[in-house]
């Protein structure tokens, strides 16, 4: 859809930021210190930054809600140490408190900090589901333990093996160990897939209209996550269920995901029943300076 753009001569500096800022060339600016004029209106993918970067609030765009663009105030600039501390606390949690729910008003903030996560070509084109029902995830819990017994026939099916590239017939082998492992703690009671955590949340998309969907769901979910934190919470990618969750049509149909979707990312949240008293030490990272 081509959106209408004004630019309101009044209020306009004529720097002509909005050419800068603009990757496809929407606005030109004939000559200096004049009002940009709007020549391909058609290749706007909603990026909304040449409304963000105007001095003059001189741009309406009519394909925005032109009030969800606050200012930015100093407030919402954070610390270097500060983000780096808050980065490193945060943690997997596999043992949530099953006493305290996550009310829906928090689960809505978290959707809020997905929502303004980059995308592809500003695709914007992720769906999520709010998995609160114990049942369902039990369910899924089973249907998982199936398609990791499948995946173990494949690790142990020498035959078959013999027939792929060595890397990744060894890759295979080794996860042998890994499947055994789920299925042996799902067997004895344990839930090894979603931990018991009180909500499950699942990101699907449309294939066909995103173009870096795996990328796209998991900077958003990353985001989730991290809001996640800043309100108590704890949360545990489950790509124990992603991984392997579209291989199964019955999964695909009791969480109702469209023909043209894939669940692409997933993680667990809930409040914690462990406290971290401190932060984890990494590997050294292994960089490389090309100059
Ligand atoms: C893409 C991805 C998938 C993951 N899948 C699982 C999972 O299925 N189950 C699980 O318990 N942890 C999972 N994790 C959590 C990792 O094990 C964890 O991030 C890692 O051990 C580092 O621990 P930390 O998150 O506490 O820093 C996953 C993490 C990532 C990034």
């Amino acid at each position: 859809m081509m959106p209408k753009i004004e630019i309101n001569p009044e209020t306009c500096d004529k720097e002509g930021l909005c050419t800068r800022v603009c990757a496809e060339d929407i606005f030109k600016q004939e000559e200096k210190a004049t009002v940009p004029v709007v020549v391909h209106p058609e290749r706007c993918f909603y990026c909304g930054q040449c409304v963000a970067v105007c001095p003059g609030e001189a741009i309406t765009h009519h394909g925005f809600e032109m009030d969800n663009f606050p200012p930015h105030t100093a407030e919402m600039d954070i610390e270097p140490d500060a983000l780096l501390g808050f980065l490193r606390m945060r943690r997997s949690v596999r043992n949530y408190n099953q006493k305290r729910p996550v009310s829906r008003e928090t689960v809505e903030k978290l959707i809020e900090a997905a929502r303004y996560a980059p995308t592809g070509s500003n695709a914007q084109s992720l769906q999520h589901l709010i998995i609160e029902s114990r049942q369902t995830m039990d369910t899924l819990a089973r249907l998982c333990v199936d398609l990791f017994k499948e995946q173990l026939d494949v690790c142990q099916d020498e035959k078959a093996l013999a027939k792929l590239d060595p890397r990744v017939a060894r890759r295979i082998r080794a996860e042998q160990h890994f499947y055994e492992s789920v299925i042996s703690d799902y067997q004895a009671g344990k839930d090894p897939f979603f931990y018991q955590a009180p909500v499950l949340i699942v990101t699907h998309a449309d294939l066909t209209i995103t173009s870096c969907p795996v990328e796209d769901a998991t900077l958003a979910s990353y985001q989730m996550m991290l809001m996640a934190q800043s309100l108590g919470l704890g949360t545990c990618y489950i790509g124990n269920f992603y991984e392997y969750a579209n291989q199964s049509q019955t999964i695909r149909e009791m969480l109702a995901i469209p023909p043209d979707h894939d669940i692409l990312m997933s993680f667990t949240l809930g409040y914690p029943a462990v406290r971290f008293r401190r932060l984890v030490d990494r590997n050294e990272p292994e960089v490389q300076w090309i100059t």
